[in-house]
């Protein structure tokens, strides 16, 4: 049902992503102080609020912090209840700070060793899920049998285009020393990507909120649900605050993907505007919504 009151249809698809859970088994204390189970419980309450009919909710890597199994079964006792409450499809992927083997085992109950790449179709929508993550290193990349993997899936183009999610974001990292845990395989994912129909790639890993352009392609970073980087630390730090945890929103349109963040936490609040003004300029027309709602007074 399209309850909207502008000019545009509403979204064919809309997208819930979090990031960064680092969750550790047993919901221990992240560095003995981050409560990164109840962050994440917080954020995911708060976006089902904001999204209660998501098509997909995407969990884009560091996942966990070490890679416990006890992680990853928390991981789905937190995320997969509000998933289904929304009818949503649930998307993990890979970041530094997982495993492999763990996490096919934990999410899929195989032994495997693979890179936890995989395909959804989420009502004509195509999410990919690309694993940046290198066996025994934080920086990130991908390997040849990915790339021709990636090649492959997106030969033939989809209903609704493509969203690619991979951890680490193909873009230039603000923070020094971050830049040092890049993506490092740009120029093989930007020809893999040329001519492709992805029309947005979701990442985290900078523990910031950002966005840019990669080959033509918008990089939508989501915020962290387990500690932010505090950006007023200087540009040669990397500093972790409990703070400004938060997910995103992606809206899918014919034309367009537009993203919104959602805080992740409570706080106070302005009055209210009355609580039938939806209602009553869904009543008006378009003229009457602006006399009653856009007129200056
Ligand atoms: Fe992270
Ligand atoms: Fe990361």
């Amino acid at each position: 049902m399209h309850d909207g009151l502008g000019q545009h249809p509403a979204p064919t698809h809309v997208v819930a992503h979090v990031s960064d859970t680092h969750l550790l088994a047993g919901g221990a204390l992240l560095g003995g102080a981050i409560d990164t189970a109840e962050h994440l419980r917080s954020v995911l309450e708060r976006l089902e609020l904001a999204a209660p009919t998501a098509d997909a909710l995407v969990v884009s890597g560091d996942c966990t912090d070490l890679g416990e199994p006890e992680a990853y079964a928390l991981l789905r006792e937190l995320v997969e209840p509000v998933a289904a409450r929304m009818g949503a499809r649930v998307v993990y992927a890979a970041g530094n700070h997982d495993e492999r083997g763990p996490m096919w085992r934990a999410l899929h109950d195989i032994d495997e060793a693979a890179p936890y790449d995989h395909v959804h179709d989420v009502g004509g929508l195509r999410i990919v899920s690309l694993d940046s993550s290198l066996p025994g290193f934080h920086h990130g990349g991908f390997d040849d049998g990915q790339a021709q993997w990636l090649a492959d899936v997106l030969a033939e183009p989809a209903q609704h285009g493509t969203l690619l999610v991979m951890h680490h974001p193909p873009l230039p990292y603000r923070a020094r020393i971050m830049q040092v845990l890049e993506f490092q395989d740009e120029r093989r994912l930007a020809e893999v990507l040329a001519g492709s129909d992805v029309r947005a790639i979701l990442s985290g890993h900078l523990h910031v909120n950002g966005s840019g352009t990669f080959a033509g392609i918008p990089v939508i970073l989501a915020n962290a649900t387990s500690y932010a980087d505090d950006l007023a630390a200087g540009p040669t730090a990397f500093q972790g605050i409990d703070a400004a945890q938060s997910a995103n929103l992606l809206e899918v349109y014919p034309h367009t993907v537009a993203h919104s963040v959602v805080p992740g936490r409570a706080h106070p609040s302005l009055s209210p505007l009355p609580a039938d003004l939806h209602a009553r300029l869904a009543a008006l027309d378009a003229a009457g919504r602006v006399e009653r709602f856009s007129r200056k007074r």
